[in-house]
C-alpha cells in the first residue's frame, strides 16, 4: 500500500516536472487558483521576481502537503495532564544526578534541539545520534531515527533509563524519587484523577507525551496551503517548486514534510555511515541504512543535520540529499531557493 502511494507520488512529480518544463517561462492559462498575485512580491523578500515561472497549482500542493491541524489533543480536557508533562519535561531530577532534563537536549527555546552533533548525557558521554526536534514529533509515524518507539508516550520512557542519557537505574527508582517530591504528589493526583495509582512509570510517558502533543508550530507555509497565496514570497514559492520538481517531496511530504516513511540514505548513490538504522530494529537486510525521513519543519533552525549530526550546514544537507537520494548535482541557485522555501517552514511565532 505504502509502495503504491510512493510510486504514485513519484510518477506525479515527474509528470508535473515535465509539464512545467513545457511551460518554462510562460504563464499558465488559468487553472491555478489563487495565482493572481503571482507577479507581485512582498517588499520584505525583495529579489523574488525573476524566474519564478508559473504559479503552483492547488492540486499539486494538495497531493504532496497538508497544513498542520489546529490541535491534536483536547488541551482543555487534558489540562492537568499536559501541565504535569511540561513540568516533567523540564525537570533535571528525572536524571540520576539531577543535571539533565528532556529540555537539555530538546530545548524549547531552541526549536526542540540543542544544536549539537550529538548530545552529552548526565555523565558527559555522547550517544551516536543527533537529537531530533520534539516540535511536531507527535505527528510522526513512529519515534527515533529508526522508529523503534511507536509514539511520543512510549518514546519518553526511554531516555530516563538510558545509561548515556538520564541514567536512572530503574523504573522503581524513578517513581520512588518523584514520590518524595511534594509538588508531584499534587500534579500526579490531578493529572490521573480517579485512576487507581497515579504513580506508575508508564504515566510519566502519558503525561510527557500529552505535553509533546501540544508542541505544534504553524508556519507561513501553512497559511500558504490554507489559501493565503501571499504568505510566501515569490522566491520562496520558486524554492518550493524546485523542491517538488527535483523529487524531494517524494519523501519529504505530508503534514510535517517527512516523518511518515522510512527510507534508505543513499537510495541512488551509496552513503557512508556505520549506523545501520532501522535494520537494528527489524533485522531485515533491506533495512540497512534505512532511517525515518526527518520532518523539515523548522529545519533552518535545527542543525547540524543527518542522523549523526555530521552535516554542519543546510546547504550541504541539500546538496547531499540531491546527490545521494536522487543522483543529481545541484547548483547554487537550487540550494539558495530551496533554503529560502525552508525558511517558510519555521514557527511563525518566532519570526
Ligand atoms: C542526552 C540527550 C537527550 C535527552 C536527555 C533526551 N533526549 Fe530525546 N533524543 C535524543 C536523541 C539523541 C534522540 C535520537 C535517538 C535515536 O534516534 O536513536 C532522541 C529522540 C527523541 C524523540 C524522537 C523524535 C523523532 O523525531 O523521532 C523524542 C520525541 C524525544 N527524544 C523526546 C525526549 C523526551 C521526552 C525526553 C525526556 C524524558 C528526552 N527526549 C530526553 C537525545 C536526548
Ligand atoms: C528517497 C527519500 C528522500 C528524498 C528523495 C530526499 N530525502 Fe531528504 N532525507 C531523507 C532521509 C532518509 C533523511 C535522513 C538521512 C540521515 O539522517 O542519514 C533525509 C534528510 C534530509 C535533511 C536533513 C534533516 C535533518 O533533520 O537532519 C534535509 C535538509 C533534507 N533531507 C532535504 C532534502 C532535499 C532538499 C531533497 C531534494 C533534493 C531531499 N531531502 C530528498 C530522505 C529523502
Amino acid at each position: 500500500m505504502k509502495k503504491i502511494l510512493l510510486l504514485a507520488l513519484l510518477l506525479s512529480a515527474q509528470a508535473y516536472a515535465q509539464h512545467e518544463q513545457g511551460h518554462q517561462g510562460g504563464m499558465h492559462e488559468g487553472g491555478h487558483h489563487g495565482g493572481k498575485h503571482a507577479g507581485e512580491h512582498r517588499g520584505k523578500h525583495h529579489g523574488g521576481m525573476h524566474g519564478g515561472g508559473p504559479g503552483l497549482d492547488e492540486a499539486t500542493l494538495k497531493q504532496f502537503f497538508e497544513p498542520l491541524p489546529a490541535s491534536i489533543i483536547d488541551e482543555q480536557k487534558n489540562e492537568a495532564l499536559i501541565k504535569l508533562g511540561k513540568v516533567l519535561y523540564m525537570d533535571p531530577r528525572l536524571s540520576v544526578n539531577d543535571t539533565i532534563s528532556c529540555n537539555s537536549c530538546h530545548r524549547l527555546d531552541k526549536f526542540g534541539v540543542d544544536n549539537e552533533p550529538t548530545s552529552p548525557g548526565h555523565a558527559g558521554k555522547r550517544g551516536g545520534r543527533n537529537s531530533p526536534t520534539t516540535l511536531n514529533a507527535a505527528l510522526h509515524i513512529a519515534q527515533f531515527w529508526d522508529g523503534r518507539a511507536k509514539d511520543v508516550e512510549e518514546q519518553a520512557l526511554g531516555p530516563i533509563l538510558n545509561p548515556v542519557e538520564m541514567g536512572m537505574p530503574s523504573e522503581a527508582a524513578v517513581i520512588a524519587k518523584l514520590k518524595k517530591i511534594e509538588a508531584y504528589q499534587t500534579l500526579f493526583a490531578e493529572a490521573f484523577k480517579g485512576k487507581d495509582d497515579p504513580f506508575q512509570y508508564k504515566n510519566i510517558g502519558v503525561a510527557i507525551g500529552a505535553f509533546e502533543r501540544t508542541l505544534l508550530t504553524p508556519s507561513r507555509f501553512d497559511d500558504f496551503l490554507n489559501g493565503d497565496k501571499e504568505a510566501l514570497s515569490q522566491a520562496e514559492q520558486r524554492g518550493l517548486k524546485k523542491f517538488i520538481h527535483m523529487g524531494c517531496a517524494t519523501c519529504h511530504n505530508g503534514v510535517v514534510l517527512g516523518g511518515n516513511s522510512f527510507k534508505k540514505i543513499g537510495m541512488v548513490e551509496p552513503y557512508e555511515t556505520a549506523d545501520m538504522g532501522r535494520y537494528e530494529v527489524t533485522g531485515i537486510e533491506s533495512d540497512k541504512k534505512v532511517f525515518k525521513v526527518p520532518s523539515l519543519r523548522n529545519i533552518t533552525q535545527t542543525g547540524p543535520y543527518f542522523h549523526d549530526g555530521s552535516v554542519e550546514t543546510l546547504d550541504e544537507a541539500i546538496r547531499l540529499m540531491a546527490k545521494h537520494q536522487l543522483g543529481r548535482q545541484v547548483g547554487e541557485g537550487f540550494v539558495r531557493d530551496v533554503k529560502l522555501f525552508f525558511g517558510s517552514l519555521t514557527d511563525k511565532e518566532s519570526e
